[in-house]
Formats: C-alpha cells, sequence, structure tokens
C-alpha cells in the first residue's frame, strides 16, 4: 500500500549485498545514521533476520514515522532521535561499543520535501523554513533576512558551484532592504529577477535551495564528523557505506575514504597490521556507483544517487 510518504529507498539492492559481509558477524549491529522513513532499514531487517539496527535521525517526525511503521521490528531496531556526529552519545547511551556497519543516506526524504510546510521545495513550498530539525533555532527565513551579501555569495558558489552567485546575493540583500522575504514564492521571484534573460530560471533556483539547506542544516561539517567518529566504533571486517547526492558532499566522502584506504608514504615498509586502522574500497577503481537506468526511471530522486563504500580490514 503507498501511503503519503512513500520513500523509495535508493540502491536498496546494493546496499543489502554491501553488507552482506557483516552478517556472518555473531551479533552484527548497523547504524543506519539517516534513517529517515525506515525504507533501507526494512528490507534490511527483513533480508537478514538476526542483524539489529540503531536507527538516527535528526527529524523527530521521521523517528515518529519508523516508530510506528516498523513497529512489528521493535525488538530489532533502536530508535534516536539524534545527528550522526553526536555518535558516542547515540551509541553511549545504547552501551554499544563496536559497531558493524554504518550507513549514511544522506539529504532529505520525500517526508521533508513533500511537505509544503518545510519549505524545502522551491515547487510547492509556502514558507522559507528548510530546517530537517524543527528544534533548530535558525530557518532559511530568519537566515536569509540577516546574512550579509559576502557571506551568501560565498554559500551558493561554495556550496551550489552556482556562476551567479554573486548577482543573486546582491539582488536578495536589495530586495529585503525594501521588504522582509517570507515565502519560497518570494525567493523564486528575486532569483528569476536577478539572473541574465533567457536562462532557464528552474535549475539555478534549486542550487540556491540546495546551497541554502546546506548551510542551514550544517550538513557539510556534520558528515566530516559523521564519519570520523563512524570510524572510531567500526569492527574488524566492519563497513561504512555511503549515499550521496550532490558533488559537495560525494567529493568530501570520496576524499575521506581513500585518506583511509591509503598508506601514508611515512610509513610505506612498515608492518601494515600496525597501521589502525586499514580500510580497503569498496568502490571499482575508485569509481562511485550508481543506480541502474530502470532504477533511475522508476524513481526519480535516484538519479544523482553516488554509494562508495569501504571495508576496515584490520
Ligand atoms: C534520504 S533520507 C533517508 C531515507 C532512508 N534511507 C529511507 O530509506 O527511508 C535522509 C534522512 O537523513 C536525515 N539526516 C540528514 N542529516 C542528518 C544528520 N546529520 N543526522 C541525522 N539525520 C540526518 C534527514 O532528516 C532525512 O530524514
Amino acid at each position: 500500500m503507498v501511503n503519503a510518504y512513500e520513500h523509495i529507498p535508493v540502491l536498496k539492492y546494493e546496499i543489502g549485498e554491501i553488507f552482506r559481509p557483516v552478517m556472518e558477524q555473531k551479533e552484527p549491529v548497523l547504524v543506519d545514521a539517516t534513517v529517515g522513513l525506515g525504507g533501507h532499514a526494512k528490507y534490511m531487517l527483513n533480508l537478514y533476520p538476526h542483524l539489529k539496527i540503531i536507527g538516527i535521525d535528526r527529524d523527530s517526525e521521521a523517528i515518529d514515522y519508523v516508530e510506528s511503521n516498523l513497529s512489528e521490528f521493535s525488538e530489532r531496531i533502536t530508535l534516536a532521535h539524534d545527528t550522526f556526529d553526536r555518535l558516542d552519545e547515540v551509541l553511549g547511551v545504547n552501551k554499544i561499543n563496536s559497531v558493524s556497519g554504518f550507513f549514511f543516506d544522506l539529504g532529505l526524504s520525500s517526508m521533508q520535501i513533500d511537505n509544503p510546510k518545510r519549505g524545502f521545495s522551491w515547487r510547492n513550498s509556502d514558507k522559507l523554513d528548510m530546517r530537517m530539525d524543527q528544534a533548530d533555532p535558525e530557518d532559511a527565513h530568519e537566515y536569509l533576512n540577516t546574512v550579509d551579501q559576502f557571506q551568501l555569495t560565498e554559500i551558493f558558489r561554495g556550496n551550489s558551484e552556482e556562476r551567479y552567485a554573486p548577482l543573486i546575493a546582491k539582488a536578495i540583500i536589495k530586495a529585503r532592504a525594501k521588504q522582509n522575504i517570507d515565502t519560497t514564492a518570494q525567493l523564486n521571484e528575486i532569483i528569476k529577477k536577478s539572473i541574465p534573460k533567457g536562462k532557464n530560471p528552474a535549475p539555478i533556483i534549486q542550487r540556491v535551495y540546495q546551497a541554502l539547506r546546506i548551510e542551514i542544516n550544517h550538513e557539510i561539517p556534520m558528515l566530516k564528523f559523521g564519519l570520523e567518529k563512524a570510524v572510531k566504533y567500526l569492527t574488524v571486517g566492519g563497513i561504512i557505506a555511503v549515499i550521496s547526492y550532490h558533488s559537495l558532499e560525494d567529493r568530501l566522502v570520496k576524499y575521506y575514504f581513500k585518506s583511509l584506504t591509503n598508506v601514508p608514504d611515512s610509513i610505506l615498509g612498515a608492518n601494515l597490521s600496525e597501521v589502525e586502522p586499514n580500510f580497503l574500497s569498496i568502490n571499482r577503481n575508485a569509481k562511485a556507483i550508481m543506480p541502474k537506468i530502470e532504477e533511475q526511471e522508476y524513481n526519480s530522486r535516484s538519479h544523482s544517487a553516488r554509494l562508495r563504500a569501504v571495508q576496515r580490514i584490520h
């Protein structure tokens, strides 16, 4: 039965297979760091009957949703309303000091994108909000009406590589001097008027929203800390897999995993087993795994997905 918030889990079968090796561990524990609507979690719990999951999400609506929709698995899933950079706290409360696998499915769930009240979508939202956690103090509305022009330009450029960043930032500052920018419709209008005539505004608006969302939710520093913490708790043989949806995230994951799988020059020739932890890339030739054409056709939100994974080998 399809419900209003059906979220089709991206690269579900690939994720199932990537984590297969850790299911041989005695009591495998997977941290689903972005449990969302529980799509991947449900698939994994069905596939591996002895698997236990710790599901984290910073969005309390997601946690409530999973709690009721995955109630049949309540013995095997523990939920935490938190951010994944706080793994010390989440695992500490649950008295867990080693984990077989970490899964990060970054970005937004359908529930967040499709709910106009959350203000993530330029197409169907109302008030500017964009907070993944409704308890966070600063929303997009407050941010846009207080940030300075230089910072705004840097954010559009840095987070979304938007070439018209200076024009758009300037137009926002000018517009808000006359009237607060409260709604997505107002913001869309400002962006449309600021870019050269004849340019298709849709992808530009999309990039501006993405840049704002990344900033408001501190997505990049959180990802960096989350991955570093995951490494700290991973068992030998354990696996970390990440699905990212834009190049900024994917680049961070790619280079971080590269730093884990590379042996630094200074220790070449040393006994490799003394270099802890040591990781192997699951991606062939460092290439990200992407959804097959059939999946992209079936689920349009999957088309930008990039999957990377590493395994701790000793
Ligand atoms: C793409 S959805 C996950 C969908 C999920 N895999 C499923 O199949 O239903 C991403 C989720 O990650 C959550 N999220 C994003 N950043 C987070 C963070 N730093 N800590 C915890 N949750 C986060 C979002 O609130 C959202 O619910």
